[in-house]
C-alpha cells in the first residue's frame, strides 16, 4: 500500500480492514487509555463499527485525511497511529491533529516527528489553513508534544459524556490551535 505519508522513521499508512486487532490491542493498555475513556475498548467496537468508519474516512475525503497508522521504518512494527481530520460536517481547511502510541514507543520522539510531518503536509499540500489538538488538561505529554511542533493553547475545554472516566476528567481539557501563517514563521 502506499503512505500517506514519510518521516525520517516512520511510515504513515491507511488502516485496512484487516487491522481491528492492531487497534483493540493499542487501546487495551491502562497508561494508554488514561486520559482518554479511561477504559480499555471493547474489542468489538473497532470489530463492529470503529474500523468502519475509519475507512469511510478516506472515502469521503479521497485518501487525504482520516486516521493513519505508523510503523516505525527499521521493522515495520506498529507503533500507533496519527490523526488528521476535518470534522463531518466543517470545512476542509480546519482540521484536527491527533496521536495514540504505544506505550513501549512513548520517549523516543516519535510522536513530535509525526505530529511535525502531519502540519508540514497539511499546510503545503492539503490547503489546510488552521489545526487544532484537543486534550486533558493533565496529558501533560500530549500538552508537550503541541508545543513542540509550534501550537499554542487557545482555550479550555468540557470534559466530553464518552470522557468522564479519564484521569483529571474534573479538571476540563484544552485545545491548542496553530494557523498556516503561524506555522510559516517557524520554518
Ligand atoms: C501523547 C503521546 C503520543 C506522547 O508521546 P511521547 O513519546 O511522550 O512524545 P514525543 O514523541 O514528543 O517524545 C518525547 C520524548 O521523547 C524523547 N526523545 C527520545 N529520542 C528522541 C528523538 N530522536 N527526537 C525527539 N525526542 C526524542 C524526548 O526527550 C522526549 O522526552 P521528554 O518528554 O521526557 O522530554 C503518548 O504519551 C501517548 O500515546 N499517550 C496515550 C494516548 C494519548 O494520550 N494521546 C493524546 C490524546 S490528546
Amino acid at each position: 500500500m502506499d503512505a500517506f505519508l514519510d518521516t525520517e522513521r516512520l511510515t504513515l499508512r491507511q488502516f485496512t480492514a484487516d487491522d481491528a486487532d492492531l487497534l483493540t490491542e493499542l487501546d487495551s493498555d491502562p497508561a494508554v487509555m488514561r486520559y482518554l475513556t479511561g477504559e480499555p475498548t471493547p474489542p468489538e467496537h473497532y470489530r463492529e463499527r470503529g474500523l468502519r468508519n475509519i475507512l469511510a474516512c478516506y472515502e469521503r475525503w479521497g485518501g487525504d485525511f482520516g486516521l493513519f497508522a505508523a510503523q516505525d521504518k527499521d521493522h515495520g512494527a506498529f507503533v500507533g497511529w496519527f490523526l488528521l481530520c476535518p470534522e463531518q460536517e466543517g470545512p476542509l481547511d480546519e482540521v484536527e491533529l491527533g496521536y495514540r502510541l504505544r506505550q513501549a514507543e512513548w520517549g523516543r520522539g516519535y510522536a513530535t516527528e509525526g505530529s511535525k510531518a502531519l502540519l508540514a503536509k497539511a499546510f503545503t499540500e492539503l490547503g489546510v489553513r488552521r489545526v487544532w489538538a484537543d486534550t486533558m488538561s493533565l496529558n501533560d505529554r500530549s500538552r508537550k508534544v503541541m508545543e513542540k511542533v509550534g501550537m499554542t493553547m487557545t482555550g479550555t475545554l468540557d470534559t466530553p459524556p464518552d470522557m468522564r472516566k479519564a484521569e483529571g476528567a474534573e479538571y476540563g481539557g484544552v485545545r491548542y490551535e496553530i494557523t498556516e501563517q503561524q506555522w510559516e514563521r517557524l520554518q
